[in-house]
């Protein structure tokens, strides 16, 4: 399996994934601040990925970490968590993260140091664990409605790439195919960062999985010409209402999947499920450097001066959403009911 990201004895070992798909290099980092700054520039990228490496980043600072008193290190902790929570905005998996590890640090506050900081590294990794376990099980649910045979369109990269391990949509496709399921992934390049061309078709290659890549303008094309039988997508924050904050672009295919009465399904753990947000007017929306648009691969593509936009994301009604796929089982309309059902469920570790 690919290592996305894992916790060793020098520090946090992330796969860079701006280098893909031509490099395979590894960066360790060994401060928190290094943490925060892989986040930020996307070496490490999807929501649960970006949740387990806040919890492994906050497990590093209160590990380096010289307090020797508990009021010091409950100081340095609150300021390693605020450097983790300035980071990215949009994916709720990085609060969520930051909360379990606040939890966490209350319990076992008033114990010796060098037994939080254990404690601390062992949830992070935990953490880490789970997100496999949780994705495998998205897998086992989301395959039975995958078509058995033909093209399943994704966007952006849910895969190992942007989790522990296994992805949430590319889960599903990954337990689909491992049933025996003769499915054909269509990937949208998906501008600006080409997460799709560079991310999933390189993931999905190294599986054997047969993938075709498009640009984000084909897939209505691909559509209408009956080349698509389901979409898979992931997601950043799932309103309580079962709006879906993902990657820019997944809004446009969500409209275009009505059009052409193919079902467009949102696969994403419950640590992705924010009942505190009642609908995806009030999901923040990150926006990103406008050379992120302006330049692909170091070359200017627009006029100097131009006016650019560069949100990172958008958001999909919850009436264009077939089902939300979860660990816990296949949420569907009305979701404010069977997400709030499926989210107040005890977990299960
Ligand atoms: O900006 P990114 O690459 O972090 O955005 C990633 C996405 O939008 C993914 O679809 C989402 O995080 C789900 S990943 C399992």
């Amino acid at each position: 399996m690919i290592q996305t990201l894992e916790w060793t004895d020098k520090g946090v070992r992330f796969i860079d994934q701006t280098k893909l798909p031509t490099e395979e290099v590894y960066v360790t980092c060994t401060t928190h601040e290094q943490v925060a700054d892989v986040i930020r520039n996307m070496v490490v990228r999807g929501a649960p990925a970006i949740g387990v490496a806040a919890a492994m980043g906050i497990a590093l600072g209160v590990k380096n970490s010289k307090a020797e008193s508990a009021g010091d290190l409950k100081r340095d902790f609150d300021a390693i968590c605020d450097v983790i929570g300035k980071t990215r905005p949009t994916a709720v998996n990085l609060f969520w993260a930051i909360r379990r590890m606040q939890d966490k640090f209350e319990r076992i506050r008033i114990r010796p140091i060098p037994h939080i900081k254990q404690t601390l590294i062992e949830e992070a990794q935990r953490m880490h664990a789970e997100d496999i376990a949780a994705n495998q099980a998205m897998g086992r649910h989301g395959a039975t409605l995958m078509p058995s045979a033909g093209g399943v369109l994704t966007h952006c990269n849910a895969g190992a790439l942007a989790t522990a391990g296994y992805g949430t949509a590319l889960g599903v496709i990954r337990a689909a195919v491992e049933q025996g399921k003769k499915i054909h992934v269509y990937a949208d390049e998906t501008r600006p960062f080409l997460q799709g061309s560079r991310l999933t078709a390189w993931e999905l290659m190294k599986d054997g999985i047969p993938t075709t890549v498009i640009s984000d303008n084909m897939a209505g094309a691909m559509m209408k010409q009956g080349k698509i039988g389901a979409i898979v997508v992931g997601a950043d924050r799932i309103a309580a209402n079962g709006d879906v904050a993902n990657k820019i672009g997944t809004y446009t295919v969500a409209v275009l999947a009505k059009e052409h009465n193919i079902p467009f399904y949102v696969a994403a753990p419950i640590s992705t499920v924010d009942l505190e947000c009642p609908d995806g007017s009030k999901i923040p929306i990150e926006q990103r450097n406008q050379k992120e648009v302006t330049h692909i691969a170091g070359k200017q593509m627009v006029p100097d001066g131009v006016d650019v936009e560069n949100p990172a994301f958008d958001v999909t009604p919850a009436k264009y959403v077939a089902a939300i796929i979860t660990e816990r089982g296949i949420a569907k309309a009305p979701y404010a009911e069977s997400l709030r059902q499926l989210a107040t469920l005890e977990p299960v570790h």
